[in-house]
């Protein structure tokens, strides 16, 4: 069984992009072989980080638990919105927090969701930066989605039907890289 985790990266109220996790983790539900959690940042509410979690003794609560969760997995799918043409800045003070390489040999697939038009394609080429500054292996496949407004109601329910095609060629790129890697 291999473990693989959702990071869902928004902690705006109203979020998008956590409908495209959710989608994410219910779709890895159905596929055999294959152990998804959806780690939802919300429900970390770091703070600005000040000191990393290698250098500390008292990390903020629950820091260890998040990392854990990350590097003990055989694959992670960050899904996360484009803010101000970059990260959000919630998703990348997490990531600051870890260790360097902590995502060694650890297959990275990147999603990025927009309610523009380029479907965050400056996100993804930064946190493909980031996963390699983690030790992670981003992998070239991508799943970019512009407008997400028109491919999910308000519900998180999936309107545009032609992603449900698009996201099955992505998550079995990324398994691909999960089952070579992990062997
Ligand atoms: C602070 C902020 C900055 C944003 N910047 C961009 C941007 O640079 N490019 C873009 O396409 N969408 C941008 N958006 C819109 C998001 O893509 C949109 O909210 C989308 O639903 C994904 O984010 P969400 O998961 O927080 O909903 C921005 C939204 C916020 C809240």
């Amino acid at each position: 069984m291999k473990k693989i985790i959702i990071l869902s990266g928004s902690i705006r109220d109203g979020r998008k992009s956590h409908f495209v996790a959710q989608y994410l983790q219910e779709k890895f539900l159905e596929t055999d072989h294959i152990n998804s959690t959806l780690l939802d940042l919300k429900e970390y509410p770091f703070p600005i980080m000040e000191i990393r979690m290698n250098q500390t003794t008292e990390p903020p609560e629950k820091l260890e638990e998040f990392s854990s969760l990350l590097s003990k997995s055989d694959g992670i799918i960050i899904v996360s919105p484009e803010y101000k043409n970059g990260i959000p800045g919630a998703l990348k003070n997490a990531l600051d927090y870890l260790d360097p390489q902590i995502f060694k040999h650890i297959p990275l697939g990147i999603v990025t969701v927009s309610s523009g038009g380029f479907g965050g394609l400056y996100c993804l080429s930064q946190l493909r930066l980031v996963g390699l500054a983690l030790g992670g292996i981003p992998i070239p496949e991508k799943l970019c989605i512009s407008k997400v407004q028109e491919v999910f109601d308000t519900s998180g329910k999936l309107t545009d039907q032609s992603f449900s095609e698009k996201a099955t060629q992505f998550t079995n790129a990324f398994l691909w890289y999960v089952k070579r890697l992990s062997d």
